[in-house]
């Protein structure tokens, strides 16, 4: 049952590209939108008409409980909640060190399952709600020099799998949006390995990773995706994947990835990246 009043929506990551794009057109298009940020005052000011940006670290259980805390306060329910937060390592398999392979799973593995834990007591006892995390084209296919990345993206594709059968009989609803690239703030944010920048593979990640910050920064702005979110949350039964992106990318994601042998999808993705 869908409640006649705005619904309230929670957007984590909300202070650049992607996620701001979402909560700014989700609060133009009507909805009570609180977006999170490492960066925004712990205690807000009461809600006007504009998008409330909340703290939110996901890589703390607190930071994340207090948030929640803070809508269930002021709104005392939450109808959909984005998982957007995250960032991405760049760097060979090999010379990412086991902490900052922990690091990038903390925030885009465990800030989502932080989240999850957080919200779903929540979701459940109203019988109602959306849940869209935010994986990546590279949560279906790993690119060279983004091991890790794509580690805990193909993680939150499998926990979120799960997620979807475990909540259908509470009447909560599961999908995931697969972005490919898109002009935000990503690129800058990317950390490289810090072993990388002198080890073995120090020219072939320097080239692969030209080659992926051209494409992020020539991409879009992340407006279709915001669009996308609003369909996805307003459908009666959303399906569980969602690719946007540039059309190459959907198909070689959607299309190839499915019907190519892999080894040659494989040589396909590496040549691409400049390293067969
Ligand atoms: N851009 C692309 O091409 C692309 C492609 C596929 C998937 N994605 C995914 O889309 C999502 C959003 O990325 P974006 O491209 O919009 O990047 P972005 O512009 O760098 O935005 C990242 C957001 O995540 C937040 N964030 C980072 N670490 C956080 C933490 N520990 N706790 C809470 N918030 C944190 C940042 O907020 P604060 O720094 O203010 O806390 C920021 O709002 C990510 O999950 C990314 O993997 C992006």
């Amino acid at each position: 049952m869908q409640p006649a009043s705005p619904r309230v929506v929670l957007i984590t990551g909300a202070s650049s590209g992607i996620g701001k794009a979402c909560a700014e057109h989700l609060q133009r298009r009507g909805y009570r939108v609180y977006g999170t940020s490492r960066r925004a005052a712990p205690l807000p000011p009461e809600p006007g008409p504009g998008l409330c940006m909340i703290a939110m670290d996901v890589t703390s259980e607190v930071s994340v409980r207090q948030a929640v805390d803070l809508v269930l306060a002021r709104e005392g329910r939450i109808d959909v909640v984005v998982n957007n937060a995250g960032w991405g390592i760049a760097g060979s398999v090999e010379d990412t060190s086991i902490a900052e392979a922990q690091e990038q799973l903390d925030t885009n593995f465990f800030g989502v399952l932080r989240v999850c834990q957080a919200v779903l007591p929540t979701l459940r006892r109203q019988g109602s709600g959306t849940l869209v995390n935010i994986s990546s084209m590279g949560g279906l296919v790993a690119i060279p020099f983004q091991g890790l990345y794509s580690a805990s993206k193909f993680a939150v594709e499998g926990m979120t799998e799960s997620l979807r059968m475990e909540l259908r009989p509470y009447g909560v609803k599961v999908a995931m949006i697969e972005p490919g690239d898109f002009r935000t703030g990503f690129t800058a944010e990317r950390r490289m390995a810090a072993a990388a920048a002198e080890g073995p593979y120090k020219q072939a990640l320097c080239i692969a990773v030209t080659v992926m910050e051209k494409d992020e920064q020539g991409g879009a702005t992340p407006e279709a995706i915001a669009w996308r979110l609003e369909k996805i949350i307003n459908a009666r039964e959303p399906k569980l994947r969602y690719l946007v992106g540039p059309l190459a990318q959907r198909f070689a994601v959607g299309v190839l990835k499915k019907l190519l042998p892999q080894r040659w999808f494989e040589r396909m993705i590496a040549g691409y990246y400049k390293i067969a």
